[in-house]
């Protein structure tokens, strides 16, 4: 059925590159039902790339995951650092790595972009593109942002037992048009590059939850409750990325910060009350 609809669609158009955004993405989600993360992240995108093969369309940019690094040895993570997973949805993204290491090995014809993201946050400065989880929202982001509009009482801090700053985790946030922007330097670069090559999609900083959360009330003035309970469990303490690589050879680097970040997520919120069922 995925093999003749995408199929269908190479069928009917002329394109040079792929870039792939279809995979699911939620890790609790992924544990309950790894079928459905195996079916559609590693049997769909083999599909893809099958087709990909038959039709000469040898270019493609693939949506990773810092997920890929497990729990991290050493921060700032760069791309040659351990790949575990850690849950059925990392290891979806570990598998489909190696399948495309693999496929460039046997058909150095392609070019091939893995793009790691870090955590993605922020919405497009209109205020019209934004985030709209299903449900009840798993990302910290979309949490502080449903308690802004008051949706939610308050944020429950996973965990401030961590040896960080404040106790509470440290991730690296990455605006999402800063991440849009590096899939346009990454299809750039693959047009003078064949080859396989994995880049981080992060700003090398970390913050903690308090950070964000304190972030976002003082430019949003908004008071965001909080509580705190206990550790998630699977998150890890730390984790941020060493961009250095992607800075370099696609010459991207990250430009907004997490007072931006703050002010677009609340911007398309405050839009877009109840997302895009408005
Ligand atoms: N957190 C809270 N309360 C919440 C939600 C999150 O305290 O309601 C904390 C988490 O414990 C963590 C931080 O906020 O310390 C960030 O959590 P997110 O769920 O927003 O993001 P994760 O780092 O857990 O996961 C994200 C993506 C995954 C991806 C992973 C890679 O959602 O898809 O980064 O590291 F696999």
């Amino acid at each position: 059925m995925y093999f003749d609809a995408i199929e269908e669609v190479f069928k009917t158009h002329d394109f040079n590159s792929v870039m792939h955004f279809a995979g699911f993405k939620a890790v609790g989600e992924s544990v309950q039902f790894p079928i459905k993360y195996y079916q559609n992240n590693v049997v769909g995108t083999l599909f893809l790339f099958e087709i990909m093969q038959k039709y000469n369309v040898k270019k493609l940019v693939f949506s990773s995951s810092a997920t890929v690094y497990g729990n991290p040895q050493k921060v700032p993570i760069d791309e040659s650092s351990p790949l575990s997973a850690t849950n059925p949805y990392g290891r979806t993204k570990i598998i489909v790595e190696d399948m495309l290491r693999d496929l460039y090995q046997s058909d150095p014809t392609w070019r091939i972009a893995i793009l790691r993201y870090f955590n993605p946050i922020g919405a497009h400065k209109s205020g019209r593109i934004g985030e709209q989880p299903n449900g009840i929202p798993t990302n910290l982001m979309p949490y502080i942002t449903q308690v802004a509009i008051g949706k939610r009482e308050k944020v429950f801090v996973f965990g401030h037992d961590y040896k960080t700053h404040d106790g509470t985790g440290v991730r690296d946030y990455i605006h999402v048009v800063d991440l849009v922007r590096g899939h346009v330097k990454a299809l750039e670069y693959l047009d003078s590059h064949e080859g396989v090559e994995a880049f981080n999609l992060g700003t090398g900083k970390g913050y903690s939850v308090l950070d964000l959360i304190k972030t976002f009330s003082e430019v949003n003035h908004v008071e965001i409750p909080y509580e705190f309970m206990n550790r998630r469990s699977g998150d890890v303490a730390i984790s941020y990325a060493d961009p250095k690589k992607a800075n370099e050879l696609l010459h991207w680097r990250a430009k907004y910060g997490l007072e931006e970040m703050c002010e677009d997520s609340w911007r398309w919120q405050r839009l877009n009350p109840n997302g895009y069922e408005d």
